[in-house]
């Protein structure tokens, strides 16, 4: 495979491909929403980006868009074309019968079953550029825009980022006695966020302290996340407001036959409100579940991305469980007059590193990422 640079054109149509890509994740999911734009003498003549299932993916979309003009042209694509038979049919089959000349591409496609396509094209004789280097930062931002596709193929489960609000001294409630920790524009904030994974989780503390409803509310989605719940003995009450179709709630497999009743009991309760009830292993010394078996179980139910509100049990668990992707801490920097317990830093002793920080009215936003694996 060729390792030559890529034109000007070349890497504007992978930037305009990537970003064309990014809000379609959701809809899409757990497919990887790709991008892929043809260009014709260095001008895009047909954009695609992947079509909710169903649908074709995003080279066939914007290959049917360019027509004839794809004889000879150059396909960029954000992840490398599959050159599998799943649902349709290979993407490097489609480029080589439209007669496309050249296909850059930014990121391997890790998917064991699909990957091969940039070596199969080369085969075909097509003059393939990429992948491209690890620390290209076009490579980079295509990878973040299908971090969650790629953490499913790598660990098996969606990706986490865990949210955490606390007052200035770092108390999880508001001790003026409000509902919310934070204003409402890190409110917003996390609205936003939430419309833009397939899962919102708490724990049964969360469930049964605030009663939230986990949707998305203050700003237009596209679609609904599911609620996830992770409640050991299936205490979630049937009124609760999370008790919905499509939820989905997480509860250990009982050992005794007692709780075995009692749990299959309420479970069935749920489920005829719409909750999708899934028993997982215990976790650790018989106690809640076993976190890494929960959330993997979620990469089987399709969802790629999670966003983890819960509260400070869960939050640690998940944490200590290495199950947490970015942290995402919203400090109300003016609440609470004790000392600053370095609200707006990671947890102590962890080596993470701030991806971003800004702020919404009166609160902090700091976002947070472990360190990269060794390469
Ligand atoms: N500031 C914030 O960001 C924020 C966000 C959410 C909630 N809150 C506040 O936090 C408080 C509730 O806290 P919380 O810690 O009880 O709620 P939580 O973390 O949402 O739920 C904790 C519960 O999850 C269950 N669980 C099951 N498996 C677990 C595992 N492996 N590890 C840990 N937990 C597991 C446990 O219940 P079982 O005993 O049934 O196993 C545990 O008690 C409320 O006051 C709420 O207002 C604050």
């Amino acid at each position: 495979m060729t390792q030559r640079q890529l034109t000007v054109a070349e890497r504007a149509a992978l930037a305009r491909a990537s970003a064309a890509a990014a809000p379609h994740a959701t809809v899409v999911s757990p497919n990887p929403a790709v991008g892929c734009v043809v260009l014709r003498d260095g001008e895009p003549v047909g954009h695609g980006v992947t079509e909710p299932p169903p649908g074709a993916h995003a080279e066939v979309v914007a290959l049917r868009a360019a027509g004839g003009a794809a004889r000879g042209a150059t396909a960029v694509v954000t992840l490398e074309p599959c050159a599998h038979h799943g649902r349709t049919p290979p993407c490097t089959d489609a480029l080589v019968d439209a007669g496309v000349a050249r296909v850059v591409f930014a990121h391997p496609d890790p998917n064991p079953v699909a990957t091969g396509g940039g070596a199969r094209l080369a085969q075909a004789g097509v003059d393939v550029v990429g992948p491209l280097p690890a620390q290209d930062p076009y490579r980079g931002a295509v990878a973040a825009g299908l971090e969650g596709f790629l953490t499913v193929v790598r660990h098996g489960r969606p990706h986490v980022t865990l949210k955490l609000a606390r007052t200035a001294d770092g108390a999880v409630t508001n001790p003026t006695g409000e509902r919310w920790v934070t204003g409402p524009l890190a409110r917003r904030a996390v609205h936003r966020w939430r419309g833009a994974v397939d899962g919102v989780l708490v724990g049964i503390g969360t469930v049964l302290a605030d009663d939230p409803r986990l949707d998305v509310r203050e700003v237009p989605v596209g679609r609904q996340p599911r609620a996830v719940i992770i409640d050991t003995d299936v205490r979630t009450p049937v009124g609760a407001k999370v008790v919905r179709a499509g939820t989905v709630l997480l509860a250990a497999t009982p050992s005794g036959a007692g709780s075995r009743e009692r749990r299959r009991a309420r479970a069935a309760v749920l489920s005829q409100r719409g909750v999708e009830v899934r028993f997982v292993s215990p976790g650790p010394e018989g106690r809640g579940v076993d976190l890494p078996g929960a959330v993997g179980e979620l990469a089987g139910l399709g969802m790629v991305s999670l966003l983890a509100e819960p509260g400070p049990t869960l939050a640690d668990a998940l944490l200590g469980a290495d199950l947490v992707d970015r942290l995402v801490l919203h400090v109300a920097v003016g609440l609470g007059d004790g000392p600053l317990q370095g609200s707006l830093a990671p947890p102590p002793g962890t080596p993470w590193r701030t991806e971003r920080s800004g702020g919404a009215g009166t609160d902090a936003i700091v976002h947070l990422r472990p360190p990269p694996p060794p390469r």
